[in-house]
Formats: structure tokens, sequence, C-alpha cells
């Protein structure tokens, strides 16, 4: 039967004794989509992918593949494969056999799988390796040999649990785009969990960010980046992090609404959809790439300016972070292209500007502020 909806996650729930850690998850996925799951460590990705693969219990809720509910399935019945965060492989075994282990488990053709372990093993660079035991392989050469073991068995559904990471930087861009290049050619649908923002901004048609069990927004990559609806979000999605600025919002009458800052500047916001009558709290982000360094020759205006010290330049080559301490207690990250030449200790401006801000509230619901 065709579904467009391959993988259906329905009020999906996980209790261990009386802790839940998965408090109520909907999500469809499409055929041949690439969802990416991110949050912070313990929000429960793991746990989630686990549940999708049947290797956990679900305790409320219902899953769907292909329309029908695989709650009750065993894992080797959904159709899926998984590599994990630890990959056990079999120590007893060659790579090729390791690779070629659940197709044999499946009684398929010996030259069958001979030629898909040799396609894999061509694929992930292990060709050389095909007849080592897993000891005398590195760590990042045993993940590669997990991938082909899941890549072997042809599923309708990829789960990846941070795949890459024990790979190191070179290898872990070219296994990104090997798997984006095995995604389009396969057209196979995946989910995959990452703590790396590049590999969730690049692979991703949709990224699901998790808190504490709970989805906290769901988006195409750019429309989390530049509309994070929480400030959970605008801090989690990019990298360097969003700064956060403690703010006042005011409005006595019908005229545009005024935001205030601790240091005193004071600045209309003409579409700030608060009420009469109020004042609120509200937290201003701005990206540290955002974020100018007017001098007193240039003197741009923008704005916000807000005096500052360098308390720590990190030079990362093709960019500079200065992080600097401004009045109250905040700690801006500051990001410049190429080398800055600045010194730590540097008494020093910064500016902002109200266009560049994202809003939210004392609850971190994002506000329209322009
Ligand atoms: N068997 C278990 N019994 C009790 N609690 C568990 C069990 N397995 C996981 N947990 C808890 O469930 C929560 C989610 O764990 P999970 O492994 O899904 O997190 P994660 O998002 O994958 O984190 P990480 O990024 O560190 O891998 C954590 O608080 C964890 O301590
Ligand atoms: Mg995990």
């Amino acid at each position: 039967m065709s579904h467009s909806n391959q993988v259906e996650l329905l009020g999906i729930r996980k209790k261990y004794g009386t802790s839940e850690v998965i408090r109520g998850v909907d999500l469809n996925v499409g055929r041949g989509e690439f969802v990416v799951f991110v949050g912070p460590s313990g929000c429960g990705k793991s746990t989630l992918l686990r549940m999708i693969a049947g290797l956990e219990e679900i305790s409320d809720g219902d899953l769907r593949i292909e329309g029908r509910s695989v709650k009750n399935l065993p894992p080797a019945k959904r159709g899926i494969s998984m590599v994990f965060q630890s990959y056990a492989l079999y120590p007893h075994l060659s790579v090729e056999d390791n690779m070629g282990f659940g197709l044999k488990q499946a009684k398929t053709d010996k030259a069958v799988i001979k030629n898909k372990v040799a396609e894999a093993a061509r694929m992930l660079q292990l060709e050389e390796l095909l007849t080592r035991r897993p000891r005398q392989l590195s760590g990042g050469q045993r993940q590669r040999v997990a991938i082909g073991r899941a890549i072997v068995r042809d599923p309708t559904v990829f789960l990846f649990d941070e795949p890459l990471s024990n790979l190191d930087a070179a290898l872990r861009v070219q296994m990104r785009l090997e798997i984006a290049r095995l995604h389009k050619e396969m057209n196979a649908t995946m989910i995959y969990v990452t703590h790396d923002q590049t590999e969730a901004m690049t692979l991703a048609d949709r990224i699901v960010v998790l808190n504490q069990g709970r989805i906290e927004q769901v988006g195409t990559p750019l429309e989390l980046y530049t509309a994070p609806l929480t400030k959970f979000v605008a801090g989690f999605i990019g990298s360097p992090r969003m700064n956060f600025l403690p703010a006042l919002i005011t409005r006595s009458d019908d005229a545009t609404a005024i935001v205030e800052l601790p240091n005193g500047t004071r600045l209309k916001a003409p579409r700030l959809s608060i009420p009469r009558d109020t004042e609120q709290r509200i937290i201003l982000g701005v990206r540290p790439h955002e974020i100018t360094l007017p001098d007193r020759s240039e003197s741009i205006a923008t704005d916000i300016t807000l005096g500052g010290r360098i308390e720590v330049i990190e030079n990362l080559g093709n960019s500079t972070l200065l992080h600097i301490r401004t009045g109250g207690d905040t700690l801006l990250t500051v990001e410049r292209s190429g080398i800055a030449l600045h010194r730590a200790d540097e008494i020093i401006n910064v500016g902002i500007d109200l266009a560049h801000c994202h809003c939210f509230d004392g609850n971190g619901k994002r506000l329209t502020l322009l």
C-alpha cells in the first residue's frame, strides 16, 4: 500500500518507572524525507529513535509505517535499518562478514551478498579492510562498517544515531556528503540524530528540535534559523550561539511600543504586538555576526550601542570571535570575518540594530518586533 507519510508518530510517550522521558511526540515523516533530530544531551533523541526501530517499547501512543501500526512488530519486521551511537560489531567476524551478516541471516544468495558488500565497501572506503576483525580497526573505521551493515540491507527507513561522531573532521565532511548522496540515490527515508550543526543544517529536509522529551519546533533548517518560534530554538540552532539581552517593553498609549535596555537606551518598536498599558520583560536575541563594532572614526549609527570589555578573543583563522562583557552580566559573542585587530581587555563599543533582533517574551515565545 502506498502512503505519503512513511513514518507517523502519534502521541508517543516513554516512561522509565515514574519518569517520563518522551512526553507526547507527534510527527509525520514523508517518503524519502530526511529528518534530523537535534536537542541537548538527555532530551530523548536516542530513546525516540530506538522506539521507532522497535528496540524500546512504546509506553503510550502509536507508531505507523506505511499507514500500518507497527507498535507490536519486532525490529526485523519493520523494514528499518539502524546505525547506533555505539556500534556493536561482531568481534569474531571480519569486516566483510559483519557487513553481510543481516543478509546471510535472511538467507540471501551468497553472490548477491558479496556484490552488495563490495559496493558498500567501495562507497565507505573499506575495500582494503574487508578481511580485518573489528579490533584491528580504528573507531572511525568501525563506524563506517556499521553504516555499511545498514546500507546493504536496502531498508525503506534508515535510522542514524550520531553515526559520524567518532570520525576526524575531514572524514566527517566526506561521510556527510556520502550520506547526502546515499539519500538521493536510494531515495530512502532517513531519520538522523546529531549534535553537529553543520550536519543538521545541510542534510535535513526538516529539523526536529527536541527539548525534555517534547518537540519544541519542526521546520526546514532555514525556517528554524530565520524564524525560531522560541528562545530555546533560537539558542540551539546556529553556531556560534545567538546572544540574548534582557529588555523591557512598555506601551502607555496607542502609540508604538518602546523597548528599553538596561543601559537606558530607548527605542521605538512600531509593530511589536503587545496590548496597551502593559509593561513586560522581554529578551532580545541577536546572532554574533549581526553585531557591529562601530569605532569612533566610523561612527556608524546603530539603534543600540553598548560599551564593553573584551574578555576573550578566539582566532579561528577565517573568522574571529570576540567575547565582550557588557553592562550588567551580559557576555556578548561577536563574530568578525578574518583576523580582528583587537586585544583582550580592550574597552570597545558594540552596535546592534533592532532589525536584526529576534524578540521573545518572558516565556521564551517569539514576539513580532518590526
Ligand atoms: N533505560 C533507562 N532507564 C531510565 N532512564 C533512561 C534509560 N535510558 C535513557 N534514560 C533517560 O532518558 C533520557 C533520554 O535519554 P536519551 O538517551 O534518549 O538522550 P539523548 O537525547 O539521546 O542524549 P545524548 O545526546 O546524550 O545521546 C535521559 O534523561 C536518560 O537518562
Ligand atoms: Mg543519544
